[in-house]
């Protein structure tokens, strides 16, 4: 038997799907400037990327799907960049709440909001609700994330609670439903493109025994059947948990 069907077959074989696929969408202004082009160039053909890994997943067999967008630590590029993407932000919503409603997309976001502009976080507000019924596909993007922001968050919710007398003996599950994850499950699997192999601040507590694959492919070349390959793979590891 080849070594990887042997493989395939100890670890429940390689039909296994991952439910939740949570990724790092990087290497949009490399991509640009390649080009000779600007970075924002870049963004808007990643954003164009979103929309066709979105509607591949529920042929992937993808419930769940995260997508990090904007990190606490972007702010610190120029003030351009910021605005470019924000903007991005919102004609996404805008242009996308329909076609989403329709195709069964229940869209979400992570994040903390305050610094956020007051339209974008109404946008936000208003899409959750609409598309609050559906279930084809779980989208859940990451805007103004930050794994130690949001476990300050956390901790900060979770002080509240525990003041109120609501907790007592702080355990994993008290501290998971006060993220901004709550109610969703961990990712099985997290991809990063664009070569980089580091996770940057990306879901620190909830990806813990997330697989990962680094692929070099530039988020705004990372296509459907890229993605495909990289669930096949998944298929083929062992998953332990600390088991045997
Ligand atoms: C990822 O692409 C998108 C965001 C971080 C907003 P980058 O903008 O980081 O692209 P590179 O890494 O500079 O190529
Ligand atoms: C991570 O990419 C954040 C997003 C993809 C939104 P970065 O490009 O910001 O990460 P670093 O700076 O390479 O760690
Ligand atoms: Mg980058």
């Amino acid at each position: 038997m080849a070594a990887e069907t042997a493989q395939a077959l100890s670890s429940g074989g390689a039909d296994q799907r991952p439910r939740h696929v949570a990724i790092i969408m990087d290497g949009n202004g490399r991509w640009a400037t390649e080009r000779g082009w600007p970075r924002l160039v870049g963004h808007r053909r990643g954003a164009e990327r979103v929309k066709q890994i979105v509607q591949a997943c529920p042929d992937l067999g993808v419930n769940w799907l995260t997508v990090y967008a904007f990190s606490t630590e972007n702010w610190k590029r120029s003030t351009e960049e910021v605005l470019g993407l924000m903007r991005i932000f919102r004609r996404y919503i805008e242009r996308e709440a329909e076609s989403l409603s329709a195709e069964g997309v229940r869209l979400r976001f992570i994040g903390g909001r305050d610094r956020l502009d007051a339209k974008l976080q109404q946008l936000m507000s208003s899409i959750e609700a609409r598309t609050a019924g559906n279930s084809l596909l779980n989208l859940t993007v990451a805007i103004n994330y930050g794994g130690r922001d949001e476990l300050a968050r956390a901790a900060g919710r979770l002080a509240q609670k525990v003041a109120r007398g609501e907790v007592g003996a702080v355990g994993e599950d008290d501290l998971a439903a006060c993220l901004d994850t709550a109610g969703h499950p961990d990712p099985d699997l997290v991809i990063r493109t664009s070569g980089e192999t580091r996770t940057s601040n990306f879901l620190p507590w909830q990806a813990a025994y997330s697989e990962y694959e680094f692929t070099p492919t530039l988020w705004p070349d990372f296509t459907p059947d890229h993605m495909a390959a990289i669930l096949d793979r998944f298929g083929l590891r062992e998953r332990r948990f600390g088991g045997v």
